[in-house]
């Protein structure tokens, strides 16, 4: 291996030595949970992995001065070069109860970005949004905002699906003590039973069909808290780099939630060799080239991605097979590693994009940036604390896709 680097220009063996220093220090992260904390080697770490495997930003990621739709900007202060927009939307699914939530979200959002670019909001929920819930988003932005009902045939659980064995599912799920199983509470409200269920669903196959929601591409999930200023647009970095999904967190599935996904994967993939790109990350999914899944997935409450992706033939091909099988009922599929699977086996690898610029937060796991990101963000985070190489972590895993 050494001779081959040797051979190899200077940024190859500058990017091994890299991997070969993060390797090491993973395995002492695995070994001593205090390493990481401790060690001065992590700061190291963030200089190196800061000027490594970033996508260009450059002028021509902030924008061109003619911008696709000049109404939006009228009234709007930002520098000419960023006056490009890209056909994006936010897309927030939410209760007209977590208004409290929501309102912060939305507030972190306009202050650290959106406030300088005016990206539309669209907010969809299962019930009509009440007048104050309206009321209460309408103060927080300039930009336009709209309010969606979810159709009923894509959000509750579907006539077929055998409710017997639904609910032995979430019994046994509820004895394995996993979250969201199921709770007395929402056991006592129907219209909330299986909520948690009918999101992930609705999130892996629906959302991107909302009739809000044709008229754009891209989308941003915008999750819960933002610690950074975004000075660049990350809707316009996805177009023009051609990307199809961006992340800020990764990590391990419980497997009691899965479990059957990742055979209803490859047997989808075995009917379908068609779909699965020659490019693909398979790598990040599986350590023994796809036998197994070793539950990495991005974390999908905050998610930057395209939505031409999810209506794309191979997409729409794989839901369905995955609705078939009924697993988000019978089990709790959820849309992070839906997702997380679909994009890293029918998308390229370089089209998945690590945002480590973007310091976010869904409690318990944050990533926080480093180095001047941190710094040029104006950053409310320690940059200390940060899941980005924690045991359950998969961002080594990612990283490793590029090396
Ligand atoms: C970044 O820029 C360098 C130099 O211009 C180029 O060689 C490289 O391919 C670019 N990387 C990406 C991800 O665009
Ligand atoms: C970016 O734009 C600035 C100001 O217009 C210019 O000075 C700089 O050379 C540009 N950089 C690149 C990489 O084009
Ligand atoms: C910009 O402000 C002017 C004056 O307040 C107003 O008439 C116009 O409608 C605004 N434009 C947009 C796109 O909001
Ligand atoms: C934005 O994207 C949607 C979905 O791809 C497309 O239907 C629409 O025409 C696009 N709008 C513009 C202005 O390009």
């Amino acid at each position: 291996m050494l001779t081959l680097v040797s051979l190899a220009s200077p940024r190859r063996l500058i990017a091994s030595i890299f991997a070969i220093v993060l390797a090491v220090h993973y395995l002492f992260s695995l070994i001593y949970q205090d390493y990481a904390r401790l060690s001065s080697w992590s700061h190291l770490r963030d200089q190196l992995i800061t000027t490594h495997n970033q996508g260009n930003i450059t002028n021509s990621t902030l924008g061109t001065p003619e911008s696709n739709d000049p109404r939006y900007f009228e009234n709007v202060t930002v520098p000419l070069s960023y006056k490009r927009r890209a056909n994006a939307t936010f897309v927030f699914l939410c209760r007209n109860n977590e208004i409290n939530d929501v309102v912060t979200s939305v507030q972190q959002m306009e202050d650290r970005f959106n406030k300088r670019y005016n990206y539309p909001w669209v907010f969809l929920n299962e019930e009509p949004f009440t007048e104050e819930f309206k009321q209460r988003i309408s103060v927080l932005t300039d930009a336009p905002v709209s309010f969606g009902l979810i159709p009923k045939e894509h959000w509750f659980q579907p006539e077929w699906i055998n409710e017997n064995r639904a609910r032995a599912g979430r019994i046994q799920m509820m004895a394995q003590g996993i979250i969201y199983a199921v709770t007395v509470h929402r056991e006592q409200q129907p219209a909330y039973r299986f909520r948690y269920r009918n999101m992930c669903r609705f999130n892996s196959g629906f959302f991107f069909k909302h009739e809000l929601l044709q008229q754009y591409r891209y989308y941003w999930r915008p999750g819960v808290q933002y610690f950074c200023d975004l000075n660049y647009d990350p809707f316009v970095f996805m177009e023009e780099n051609n990307k199809v999904y961006g992340f800020t967190i990764s990590l391990v599935e419980w497997e009691p939630t899965i479990r059957t996904l990742w055979p209803t994967v490859k047997e989808f993939i075995a009917e379908h060799p068609e779909y699965v790109e020659e490019q693909n990350s398979m790598a990040f999914l599986s350590d023994n080239d796809g036998q197994t899944y070793n539950l990495c997935h991005y974390w999908s409450n905050f998610e930057i991605a395209d939505m031409e992706f999810w209506r794309g033939e191979a997409y729409q091909k794989f839901f369905e097979y995955l609705e078939s099988k009924g697993g988000f009922y019978y089990e709790r599929w959820g849309d992070a590693p839906v997702h997380s699977i679909a994009v890293s086996l029918f998308a390229r690898r370089d089209q998945i994009h690590f945002f480590r610029d973007i310091g976010y937060r869904h409690s318990p796991f944050q990533h926080c940036p480093s180095g001047s990101d941190w710094e040029v963000g104006r950053c409310a985070c320690d940059p200390n604390d940060r899941f980005d190489y924690a045991p359950n972590s998969c961002l080594l895993k990612y990283e490793s896709l590029f090396w």
